[in-house]
Parts: structure tokens; sequence; C-alpha cells
């Protein structure tokens, strides 16, 4: 398989990805460091040594760009990646991505075809699923009329230890075990679960879910089937559970530098993350506008006094909620703290930068990250919204450009 780095040189010495200069027309943009990516992932796989680490690329690397983020991550020291969907390990196989790549769901039976092609592991939990999976396999063979498939296709059974979204139950996770095992055209290459409270230091249920898992697979091991790769922490589990980190770790939100949670940010593996992303835009217009006079959509916002208003490119259409302005939301310009000034607009948000402020068309603002000793991180955005930072940096949207640092 080719190793193809995709990227663009701008001359200021910016990297970007081919496909998205035409956004660089955008006075809106998301930084996304690169290096930090790969420093997280190193001290991740440091902390969990010697469990190897399978750096989660879904949503479009929670919203960074999978790509560059899963090239970066791959020189961090991960060995695997992690996407939902067979489509996103496809995009990663596109851009010329040859480490596994494992599908953390049961793909749907029309998917498995892409699966055995792209040379994606599968995660399985229903006969159907199974069942689906082998016969692409099969037609996968030279003889079933497809491409030669290199080698068994590799499965992970999911079981559900109590979090009740996906997996198998630990009666469907047996069968399935040996279900796989029987078939020379599949290999039980590893066995996981998934934590609903790993963010929860406290809280004894990630025990009794590991339990369950371990029962689960003293079953498998009763009936002679060992996978190799047993995993089942997210980042909160990998840095804050020795006991969950098993074969493999899976963190997400950790390497893109996001605390998974408030009541883990304080853990010194979770403090030790480094920031990746910033949102950051240049007003496109300022003016002085009079006390009294109301800005944006509905005229929520009255002006005090006289004050400078500065007119920034990007909205909700961007990823910036409508709702950010009653929330109290605030971006920083020239290192201060500026309130947003009324409704958020499609493309367009207002922001109050006081009386007399010296601001001009193509200063830079910044919406998420830092400047000078002021930052706004992704949380503040989540506890202002009531939400969690994945939900803020998965909803950037794909319109604004990425710029690789
Ligand atoms: C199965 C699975 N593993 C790992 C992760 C990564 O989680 P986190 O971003 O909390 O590290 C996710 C994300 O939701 C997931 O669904």
């Amino acid at each position: 398989m080719k190793t193809v780095v995709p990227s663009a040189e701008r001359p200021d010495g910016y990297l970007t990805s081919a496909k998205r200069v035409a956004g660089w027309l955008r006075p809106a943009w998301l930084e996304v460091d690169l290096a930090s990516v790969a420093a997280n992932v190193a001290h991740i796989a440091r902390t969990v040594a010697p469990a190897r680490v399978c750096a989660i690329v879904k949503a479009d690397g929670y919203g960074h760009g999978a790509v560059r983020v899963a090239y970066a991550a791959v020189e961090g020291g991960a060995s695997y990646l992690g996407v939902a969907l067979a489509e996103e390990g496809h995009e990663l196989r596109q851009a010329g991505l040859d480490v596994p790549v494992l599908i953390l769901s049961e793909p749907p039976p029309e998917a498995m075809q892409m699966v055995v092609e792209d040379h994606l592991t599968a995660t399985i939990y229903t006969v159907r699923g199974f069942s689906a999976l082998l016969e692409a396999a099969r037609a996968a063979r030279p003889d079933g009329g497809g491409r030669a498939a290199a080698g068994p296709v590799p499965v992970h059974l999911k079981l559900d230890s109590g979090m009740h979204r996906v997996g198998a139950d630990e009666g469907t996770f047996v069968e399935l075990a040996a279900a796989v095992a029987g078939q020379p055209e599949l290999f039980l290459e590893g066995a996981f679960t998934h934590l609903a409270v790993a963010d929860e230091p406290g809280n004894a249920y990630t025990g009794e879910q590991l339990r369950r898992f371990e029962a689960a697979l003293a079953r498998l091991d009763g009936e002679g089937t060992k996978p190799r790769l047993l995993h089942a922490a997210n980042s909160a589990g990998a840095l804050c559970h020795p006991e969950a980190r098993y074969a493999m770790v899976r963190p997400g939100i950790a390497m893109y530098g996001i605390s998974p949670g408030p009541l883990v940010a304080g853990h010194a593996a979770v403090a030790a993350l480094r920031p990746v992303l910033s949102l950051k835009a240049q007003v496109s217009l300022a003016k002085e506008v009079e006390a009294g006079e109301r800005v944006s959509y509905g005229l929520r916002y009255e002006l005090a006094q006289r004050s400078v208003v500065a007119t920034v490119p990007l909205g909700y259409a961007d990823g910036v909620p409508r709702r950010l302005y009653e929330a109290g939301g605030e971006v920083l310009v020239g290192g201060r703290r500026c309130p947003i000034a009324g409704t958020v607009t499609m493309d367009q948000i207002m922001v109050d930068c006081g009386p007399g402020a010296v601001v001009r068309a193509g200063d830079e603002v910044v919406l998420i990250g830092r400047q000078g000793d002021e930052e706004v991180t992704a949380w503040e955005w989540a506890r202002r919204l009531g939400t969690i930072a994945y939900e803020v940096t998965c909803g950037l949207s794909p319109r604004l450009p990425r710029i690789y640092v």
C-alpha cells in the first residue's frame, strides 16, 4: 500500500490538505497543531505501556481532520486506528494509511464488502453481522469471484458489559467467538468492551464492567479461544484506570489534548496533555456604535455606552452555536475577553470590544484557543452550553478550513 502524506505547502509556511486550499479565501479557520497530537499520543503510549494505542479518529478526527490527525497519531506511536464507519476507514486507506483500522461498531451488511476490500477490522456482535462478514470474506477470495483477500479477515468481538449501547450479551459473545474461530476466512484477533463512566473516577461501575468482561473472557478461555488483543479503555480508562488497559487502549479525546471530563481534568496524566485546536478568524469590519443601539437579529444586545463593535465572519453554519450569545460566550480580541454582542448569525458574529477599543479589520479573533494570557477552551463552551467538549469540536463544520501547523 502506498504511503503518501497529502499536503500542499503554502508560501507562508502553513500546511494544509490540498482539497481544502480553496478555504483559504476565508478569514476564519481552525488551526490544528499536529506536533501536539503526536506528543499527546506519545504521552498516552508511555503511560499505558506495554499496552498498544488505537487512536480514535472517527467523526473526521473529532472535527480536526481524520487523515492528518491519523498520520500524526501514528508518528506519535499509535499502531491501530479506530473509526465509527467503514467509509471513514476507506478515507484513511485512500489517503495511504496502511496501519490496522478498527471499526468500533458492527458495520451494516452492505458495508462488509468495503471492510474486506479495504482490509479494515470489523467489530462483530450479532449473528447477522457475522454471516454478512463471512459472505464478504468468501466473495473476496479468487474462487469467490472477487479480489484475493490478504489472509483471513480480522474480527474483534464486542461485549456489552453494561453500557447497553452496542455489543453482545455474554452467551452470544461466546457463541460468536466459536463461530469466528471455526471459519478459515476469519481470524478472531481481538475482544473488547466499552466503559460508560470511566470519567468518574470514584464510580464503582467501571470495576463492575471489567468484572463482567473478564467473566466472559474466562468462558472463551474455557472453550480454548484466546483473542490476542483485549481492550476496554477510552481516554479516561487509559489514563485513570490502569486495570482497564489490557493489551490495547482506545483514546480519542485525550489525543486532541482535551480532558474527557471535569472530574478527571486534574489527574496528572490528563493535565499533561497539550492543546491541539484553535478556532480563529479576522475581524471583517469594526465600527463605533452609539450607546442605546441594539445589535443583531432580535435586537437583543443593547450597548450601555458608545462602543467599538467588531464583526467576525463565522457563525452557526461553522459550528458556533446560536445559543452561545445567550450563554454568555466570549472571544479574545487583542488579548482581552470580549462578549459576543447579540445573536450568532449563520455566517457572522458581532463582538463588543468596548469603548475606545483600537480594533481594525484584519485583527485576529480567537474563539477557542489562546491569545496573550487569556484562553478559551472547548470545555468553556461546553460548560456554557450544557454539553461536553466532544460535541463542541465535532460540531465545527467542514466549511471551516483546517490549517495544520
Ligand atoms: C468504542 C469506543 N472506544 C473509544 C472511544 C474514544 O473515547 P474517548 O474520546 O472518550 O477517548 C469511543 C468514543 O466514543 C468509542 O465509542
